[in-house]
């Protein structure tokens, strides 16, 4: 005899008693790009809702998310000037450390994590110093400025960092570093698994942030590549890592599931500017029911394993949920 699976499915109520799994505002983390300047708020053409803002428009986006019960925020820093170290993000004045102050001045509530990495802030766009003979990125001395970062962002009040350059031994490097210096009790997000992916090329226009020659493959993680997306989360986890992550999340899914099954870790995904790019303009081309497309996109990550989102569908997603 056949089961009669469509019995649980005949009515709203009843659908949403067996539901699964959830959204819900608490599940993500908006990211947020600062520039210098006051009353900046600068839309990027290849993400429409996607802003680079000063650091009073930071302020009143803030405001406004709190409203709708978002949270969290992630930062990334775009500075005026660059250099072949990136300097700019290693001092107390760095734009994200003025920003980091800011904002948990005015909403000491909101949950502030960082991005730690070099792409912004250095000339030549890679995510670290270069080696002059190889001309890529020298692992052990990124570690060395990366700890610098990590403590501009922990003096200035951060309330999480995420290193997001995929240097080997980030963890260990960053987690001794800020236990030596009484940051104890701050969380490092890893962005553990971290493929080298053709969906962050609109990032890379907000964040300012392209290498000006070569890519990022000998650092960031071959997409083709299974077991090896697994080792690299297990060895943040074994350095300390306190909340790993998948990036990008939505071609992605199956490493979401094997890292869920692999550790007991929170597990964040990175929905990342591609992503939302593709769906933003489908809407414009009027291709597809905009709100279900996004709600589904991110129901699938919860059911791949993710507990947390990080996404520019933020806003939008949780003035969604909030209307229900
Ligand atoms: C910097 C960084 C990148 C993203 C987050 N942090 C870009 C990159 O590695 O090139 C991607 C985010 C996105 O595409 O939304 N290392
Ligand atoms: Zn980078």
């Amino acid at each position: 005899m056949f089961k009669r699976l469509r019995r649980l499915r005949i009515n709203e109520n009843l659908r949403a008693l067996v539901q699964e799994t959830n959204l819900s505002p608490n599940d993500f983390i908006y990211p947020l790009f600062v520039v210098e300047g006051s009353g900046i708020k600068t839309e990027v053409a290849s993400m429409p809702g996607v802003f680079q803002m000063s650091i009073d428009e930071i302020l009143k986006e803030c405001e406004y998310i709190q409203t709708i019960g978002l949270n969290s925020i992630i930062l990334f820093g775009i500075p005026d000037v660059k250099d072949s170290v990136g300097s700019e993000c290693l001092c107390d004045e760095s734009i994200i450390a003025r920003t980091i102050r800011a904002v948990k001045e005015k909403f000491p509530n909101m949950f502030v994590s960082t991005d730690l990495c070099f792409c912004e802030y250095t000339d030549h766009g890679h995510c670290g110093i270069l080696d002059p003979k190889t001309q890529t990125v020298d692992n052990d001395k990124t570690l060395e400025i990366s700890a610098q970062q990590a403590l501009v962002h922990a003096r200035a009040g951060a309330d999480m960092i995420a290193p997001s350059g995929m240097m080997d031994g980030i963890i260990e490097t960053l987690r001794t570093a800020l236990d030596e210096n009484g940051f104890t009790d701050l969380p490092i997000m890893a962005y553990s698994t971290k493929f080298a992916s053709a969906y962050y090329g609109p990032f890379r226009d907000v964040a300012d942030s392209t290498p000006s020659f070569g890519d990022r493959r000998s650092y960031q993680m071959n997409p083709a590549n299974r077991r090896e997306a697994i080792e690299e989360s297990i060895q943040d986890e074994n350095q300390g890592a306190d909340i790993l992550m998948v990036k990008p999340a939505l071609a992605y899914l199956d490493i979401v599931r094997d890292v869920r099954n692999n550790s007991n870790l929170p597990l964040a995904v990175y929905n990342v500017s591609g992503e939302y790019a593709l769906l933003k303009n489908a809407e414009k081309a009027g291709l597809i029911d905009y709100e279900r497309t996004v709600m589904e996109t991110l129901i699938s990550f919860k059911r791949a394993g993710a507990d947390i989102i990080i996404s520019y569908h933020a806003k939008e997603a949780c003035e969604l949920l909030n209307r229900k």
